[in-house]
């Protein structure tokens, strides 16, 4: 299925104001925290859906911020949105694959878009990203952990993605539809064009970052199977999500 028809037509069901779905608690309040004290740093947040993510930084200090995204329906969500806030974020439909910004930023996120992105276009989106961070700049984001799919089979809530017949090396950018959860059990679909741990080393090297990735492996915690059982335990200690953080 195609992307940007999913986002289009699925943009009521992503607009949230507090957490909702499986990976606002299990990957989004991480991705902050990685962010840290903003001070007024400038964020450039590829892939920013209705903005969610946006307005939680502009929350923590964020300074300018420009939140690009696929999906014009998304966009409308975010932009509505702002109308109430007014926090001063700037969204802009485009394909991230063909963005060039017009400025440079101190630090830039992508919360589940490379996902939605083959290998060599995750390799154009890292370079435009070198690119445009300033000297030390920072780049933050957030994947499906490439053994999720392989090691959790089942398509079952609170999330999955369909694997059935796929290898981990020959199916790289083989597109995996997946479902994922809100805790009210209502689904949202999602897809997963699957690359290897090595395809996120090798396309951050090539795009010119010099230095290591801090890389965590975010799971469900005993933490998250307290607040509600039923929803989180069945993926208690399963690989779900990657978080990158690399400055440049
Ligand atoms: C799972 S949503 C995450 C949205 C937001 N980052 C968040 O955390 O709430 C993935 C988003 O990536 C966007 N996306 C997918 N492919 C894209 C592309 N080529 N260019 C820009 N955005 C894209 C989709 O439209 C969707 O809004």
């Amino acid at each position: 299925m195609n992307t940007e028809e999913i986002y289009n037509d699925n943009a009521d069901k992503w607009l949230r104001l507090t957490p909702s779905s499986l990976s606002d608690f299990t990957a989004r309040p991480l991705v902050f925290e990685a962010c840290g004290e903003l001070n007024a740093r400038s964020v450039l947040d590829i892939g920013c859906g209705e903005g969610y993510c946006a307005r939680e930084l502009k929350r923590r200090g964020a300074g300018d911020y420009l939140g690009v995204d696929l999906s014009e329906q998304m966009v409308k969500a975010a932009q509505a949105q702002e109308a109430k806030d007014q926090y001063g974020i700037e969204y802009r439909a485009c394909n991230v694959v063909e963005f060039n910004p017009d400025r440079q930023f101190d630090l830039c996120i992508a919360v589940f878009l490379f996902n939605y992105l083959r290998v060599e276009e995750m390799q154009r989106v890292f370079s435009m990203v070198y690119d445009a961070l300033h000297p030390q700049g920072q780049f933050i984001f957030s994947v499906p952990h490439p053994f999720f799919p392989f090691i959790h089979r089942s398509q079952t809530p609170p999330f999955y993605f369909g694997s059935r017949g796929k290898n981990y090396f020959a199916d790289v950018n083989q597109k995996f539809e997946g479902e994922i959860w809100k805790r009210s059990g209502e689904p949202l679909p999602v897809q997963c064009v699957h690359k290897t741990f090595g395809n996120y080393f090798d396309c951050l090297r090539r795009a010119g970052f010099s230095s290591m990735p801090e890389v965590k492996e975010l799971t469900v915690t005993p933490e998250l199977v307290a607040i509600d059982k039923a929803f989180f335990s069945p993926l208690l200690n399963e690989p779900l999500h990657l978080l990158f953080t690399i400055s440049k």
